[in-house]
């Protein structure tokens, strides 16, 4: 039987995942589920961010679902030492699972056109899957520090690193329209130019039928919003990935809505790209839609249980259609939106 491990978090992590996990009975009853502790909450608990016990389930598992990590700005957990904080629990945790290639697909529901803030017939040509490296660049550089009164962090990427990323943003493209568009900062950095060759080289090695741009990241924040159609795979470093991401998520109407996958050669994992809200934590309104999106995702991708993701899929349209959170400009709650899910099917 397929072992998942679900790591709720802080914030609103424990809400969305509540919601998360009754559909994923729903459509997986086998399933076998197990909790544990990560970021801020399991520090309090165990004196470390990503504990041993969750260390070893999750490295034993087949798939592993996350709600999120984090306290407000003025938690006391951002004074702890940085390795200490719940962000950190959330990257050793990626870093343990060897999980370089995060997929965030961005894409606005048929019928739901009406949230995003862009023109309704732009919205409706959205479909991108951003591709973000998820294990290099400045987050894991040990070329870091703090001293005296100057600071560094350093972007460092090997070919390999870039290479097997890039493979994933291929090789996804040829499922889709066949397009990829790398993106960098090539006219400003070195380990841009490094990155542009890498991917080229395997494009014109291996994937000749795929189109490939290479563009730059300050003009693809500007064209991700006014003529957002035109992309379908976009691959990118973990900062700009990171970025772009959020920005992108706009599209849909709220980054409630944006579920992702984080893949390597092991167990994958599944989070919503959103952070612990700690602004409505506690207060039942948390959209649970990326987090429900994301075990769709956890189906497809872990377990090779396609029809089930599309019927979670079909069920979260639906329910959108006639239950929506505050985010998106309703007055539903977690658990109705959630419930709404379960009704349909
Ligand atoms: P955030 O994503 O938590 O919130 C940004 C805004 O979006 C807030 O107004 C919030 O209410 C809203 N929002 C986010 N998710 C929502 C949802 N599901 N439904 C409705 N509204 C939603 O970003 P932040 O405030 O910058 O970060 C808060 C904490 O979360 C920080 O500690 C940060 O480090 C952490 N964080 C964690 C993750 C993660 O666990 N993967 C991701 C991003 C940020
Ligand atoms: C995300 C988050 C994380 C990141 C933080 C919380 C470490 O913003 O998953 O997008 O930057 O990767
Ligand atoms: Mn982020």
């Amino acid at each position: 039987m397929p072992n998942v491990v679900v790591l709720a978090g802080d914030g609103i992590g424990p809400e969305v995942c509540a919601s998360a996990v009754e559909v994923l009975r729903a459509v997986a009853p086998d399933v076998e589920l197990e909790h544990h502790l990560l970021g801020g909450g399991a520090y309090d608990q165990t004196g470390s961010p990503f504990p041993d016990a969750t260390r070893q389930a999750v490295l034993a598992c087949d798939a592993v679902l996350l709600g999120t990590v984090g306290g407000a700005q003025n938690s006391p957990w951002n004074s702890l030492p940085r390795p200490l904080r719940p962000e950190s629990g959330l990257l050793q945790l990626r870093m343990a699972l060897g999980v370089y290639a995060n997929l965030r697909p961005v894409k606005v529901m048929p019928g739901l056109e009406g949230f995003s803030p862009l023109r309704e017939d732009l919205a409706r040509q959205v479909d991108v899957l951003i591709v973000r490296e998820l294990l290099g660049g400045a987050y894991f550089d040990p070329r870091r520090a703090i001293e005296g009164d100057q600071a560094y962090n350093t972007i460092g990427y090997s070919k390999a690193e870039v290479d097997r990323v890039a493979r994933v943003a291929f090789d996804a493209a040829r499922t889709r329209k066949h397009e990829v568009t790398s993106v960098d900062k090539a006219n400003v950095l070195e380990v841009s130019e490094l990155w542009r060759g890498v991917v080229q080289d395997l494009r014109d090695r291996e994937y000749p039928e795929v189109k490939l741009e290479h563009e730059y990241v300050d003009s693809v924040a500007m064209l991700l919003v006014k003529t957002p159609g035109r992309y379908d795979v976009i691959v990118t470093e973990n900062l700009f990935g990171d970025i772009l991401s959020d920005l992108a998520a706009v599209i849909p109407g709220s980054l409630g809505v944006m579920p992702s996958a984080s893949l390597g050669d092991g167990p994958g994992l599944y989070e919503p790209i959103h952070g612990s809200a700690p602004d409505i934590a506690g207060k039942g309104v948390a959209n649970p839609t990326g987090t429900i999106l994301s075990v769709a995702m956890l189906l497809r991708h872990s377990l090779g249980r396609d029809t089930e993701a599309r019927r979670i899929e079909d069920a979260v349209q639906g329910a959108l259609e006639h239950v929506r959170t505050p985010d998106l400009g309703g007055q539903g709650t977690t658990q109705e939106l959630g419930a709404a899910v379960l009704a349909r099917l």
